[in-house]
């Protein structure tokens, strides 16, 4: 079996973070979402990995390399353009073969990885067997329909009346009898060719559908409040360690990871918290739910649930919550102005201030 992870995409949910850089390498606690993907992978014994890639191909080449660091053997695919999921099957059709194949969104995350899942479609081997869980709100998602056996009837891509609260994950298994599905497909009313029409095209032909309603929780990180989230998750599963320096006028409560060569002084720490390596951190507050990545600084500042990336800093600000803040950004007060922000912000920024 291989796998195809999806690394390409647009990722307009998240600019302007994907203006500079691949959505799939924004960190939740310290490490890129895509990792735990890959890691998931290997766990479930796949070796071969296909890995879609775009404008940003240069990015996540340079991140996952050969894939030998997570025991994979990855393989590059060029995608000119995201026209869509099924449309990323389709240039893999060469790489793929005639083999099984795992197809994961490298956006998503899943706790208790697929291993189980992997398992269940060897034994029962079904033409396509996709993952489900209950939404809020479906129309977002790609929705199926499932008879009262469980069997799935029908799918839909963002329905605006949708027929269940069953959305998919972004995690499927396919025998190589999807192929001919995909290559019949027509793009859809938003130009994508779409994988749930090519499952679609399987029911329709008569292959067997089966899905898994996963209880374990999954989340789409395409958006910064399901990112926040996946952090806070990630962060509720640290231990304490304390590998930086941390001055004794400083106060660390709970599980708090400060690695090796970061610094604290004068602060207050609550975790689940993570600093990285060489951050810095001073006369501030850092509180639940925060992941500080490396060279970054927070001085004279508070921060709670929020991820910094790479060398952001913050100088003098009270106080940040529910933020994403991007690599080599700066926040500071505005000097002498009261009543007034001064702001550079780029393209697709998005900012909410209370004054
Ligand atoms: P999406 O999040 O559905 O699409 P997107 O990346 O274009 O994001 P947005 O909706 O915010 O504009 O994609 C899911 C995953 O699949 C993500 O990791 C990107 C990847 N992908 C591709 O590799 N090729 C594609 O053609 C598409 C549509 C997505």
């Amino acid at each position: 079996m291989k796998a195809l992870v999806l690394a390409g995409g647009s990722g307009t949910r998240l600019r302007p973070i994907t203006h500079t850089s691949a959505k799939q390498l924004v960190p939740v606690a310290n490490k890129p979402v895509l990792f735990y993907g890959l890691e998931a992978i290997a766990a479930a014994g796949i070796r071969e990995v296909g890995m879609i890639v775009g404008d940003t191909h240069e990015e996540i080449e340079g991140a996952v390399g050969d894939g030998s660091a997570f025991g994979l053997e990855v393989t590059y695919l060029r995608q000119d353009a995201p026209l869509g999921l099924a449309h990323a099957v389709l240039i893999a059709r060469e790489y793929l073969g005639d083999d099984d194949f795992v197809m994961y969104l490298g956006d998503n995350f899943i706790v208790g990885g697929i291993e189980p899942l992997v398992r269940r479609f060897h034994d029962e081997r079904p033409a396509a067997q996709i993952m489900l869980t209950r939404v809020a709100d479906p129309r977002q998602f790609g929705v199926a329909e499932l008879d009262t056996s469980g069997q799935v009837v029908g799918l839909e891509e963002k329905p605006a009346a949708p027929k269940s609260d069953f959305a998919l994950v972004g995690v499927y298994m396919f025998t190589p009898a999807v192929h001919e599905g995909v290559a019949a497909l027509k793009p859809s009313w938003r130009g994508e060719l779409e994988i749930t029409d090519a499952i679609q095209w399987l029911i329709d032909e008569g292959h067997r559908v089966s899905s898994t309603i996963i209880s374990g929780y999954w989340k789409d990180t395409g958006n910064v409040t399901d990112m926040l989230e996946v952090n806070r998750l990630l962060l509720e599963d640290l231990d304490q360690r304390l590998d930086g320096a941390v001055d004794d006028a400083s106060e660390i409560i709970g599980r708090v990871v400060v690695e090796d060569g970061a610094d604290i002084a004068r602060s207050r720490i609550v975790g689940p918290v993570i600093i990285g390596r060489g951050a810095v951190v001073r006369d501030s507050y850092v509180g639940p739910f925060t992941s500080v990545a490396e060279d970054c600084q927070v001085v004279d500042s508070e921060i709670e649930y929020s991820i910094l990336l790479r060398r952001a800093s913050i100088h003098g600000v009270r106080r940040i919550e529910a933020s994403l803040i991007g690599r080599d950004v700066e926040v500071t007060p505005a000097p002498n102005t009261p009543r007034a922000h001064r702001l550079v912000l780029g393209d697709h920024s998005k900012v909410q201030i209370s004054s």
